[in-house]
């Protein structure tokens, strides 16, 4: 009798537990449900997404890339950085773009945001990712781009994912030279002239055919524009800013021409120069570089990879890095004396 009145009470109480965590699963399903329907109604009707006008866009109608944009979930996410998470946005299994999602700053901050986005949609450049428009909403904006199939110099370069190519020394020139290109485009040739103040592998973005894009410029410019954050926040990455930079926090033009020369680095050697084993023994890849160069022992930091390649067109290269190194900046070339260098390195050899 007791043992089968045990069993009843086990068997209801288990059953109720059941219930409840199903009850309590559905609320919490349903909730996140509301809140996706909820940010997709805000979008839809206190949004304002803007294109900008190209070929690529032309076919394309704002309502229904807005509508893409409002449905991306987790798993289109390809990346995420400093500023925002991107995602990869598919339009008829053809068309493919980069979404870049920020958060929102404040009303004034969003004008300013608006002003300098119309002026990069100006931009156009084969070395330079087209920034096709954005939109924004009560929440987020979102930054529209070219996708780039092979992603980031920095992911291709030191490997974390499945794309393993390995980077030959050609294909390493030519994206020195493009990216070297899309800077001095962006200092030279835009009015007004752009400082990107973000140079590092990872906003170096690579084309079907390895070309190098540099990307993000602007964005570092955009996100410090809020008030409270400029005595405190350092644009830019550690590990490729200009020394002088943390004295005066003021951007430069050949604080670009630095961060580029770290970037022209890790073309060479291979090594990440955010590495952990650099900041354990307190030397930065470029000290390092550096003391080695001196000594004329450029096979020593040299990448592994490129042992086999032409020894004169490396040595150049390495002599470029260090001088847009340089610690004076006034010392260290343009970005277009940079591009000239580099441009030099291919035609002595065929002369
Ligand atoms: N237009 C793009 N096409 C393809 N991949 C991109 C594009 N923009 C960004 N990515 C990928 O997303 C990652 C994160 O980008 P971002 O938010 O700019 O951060 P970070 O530049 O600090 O890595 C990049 O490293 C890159 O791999
Ligand atoms: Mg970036």
């Amino acid at each position: 009798m007791e043992k089968s009145l045990l069993l009843a009470i086990y068997i209801t109480s288990s059953s109720i537990a059941l219930l409840a965590a199903k009850i309590f699963i559905s609320l919490l399903l349903y909730k996140r449900w509301r809140r996706k329907q909820r940010v997709y109604e805000d979008g839809l009707s206190g949004g304002k997404m803007v294109m900008f006008r190209s070929p690529a866009m032309q076919s394309l109608t704002s309502n229904s890339f807005m509508k893409k944009i409002l449905k991306l979930s987790n798993k289109d996410i390809i990346g995420s950085g400093g500023y925002g998470t991107v995602y990869k946005l598919m339009i008829n299994d053809s068309m493919a773009f980069a979404v870049k999602r920020l958060n929102k700053g404040s009303s004034e901050r969003e004008r300013g945001f608006e002003r300098e986005l119309v002026a990069m949609g100006d931009i156009k450049h084969r070395n330079i990712v087209t920034l096709h428009g954005y939109y924004t909403d009560p929440r987020d904006n979102y930054l529209i781009y070219e996708f780039m199939p092979n992603g980031s110099l920095d992911v291709v370069l030191h490997g974390r994912s499945t794309n393993k190519t390995i980077l030959d020394w050609p294909t390493r020139y030519k994206i020195a030279v493009g990216a070297a290109r899309g800077i001095s485009y962006l200092h030279d040739d835009c009015i007004p002239h752009i400082i990107h103040r973000d140079i590092k592998s990872s906003n170096i973005l690579l084309d079907q055919n390895m070309n190098a894009r540099v990307s993000d410029f602007g964005l570092a410019t955009l996100m410090t524009a809020d008030e409270t954050h400029v005595s405190t926040f350092v644009a830019g990455t550690f590990g490729y800013l200009a020394p002088e930079y943390f004295d005066t926090l003021k951007a430069t033009t050949k604080g670009d021409v630095y961060s580029f020369g770290v970037v022209l680095l890790e073309l060479l050697t291979g090594k990440k120069p955010t590495d952990e084993t650099f900041v354990e023994e307190g030397t930065k890849l470029v000290t390092w570089v550096k003391s080695v160069v001196k000594e004329k022992r450029e096979e020593y930091v040299l990448d592994r990879r490129l042992e086999d390649c032409p020894v004169d067109e490396i040595n150049s290269a390495f002599a470029i890095a260090l001088m847009c190194l340089e610690l004076e900046p006034a010392k260290r070339p343009t970005m277009a004396e940079v591009v000239k260098m580099l441009e030099q390195i291919k035609s002595e050899n065929i002369v």
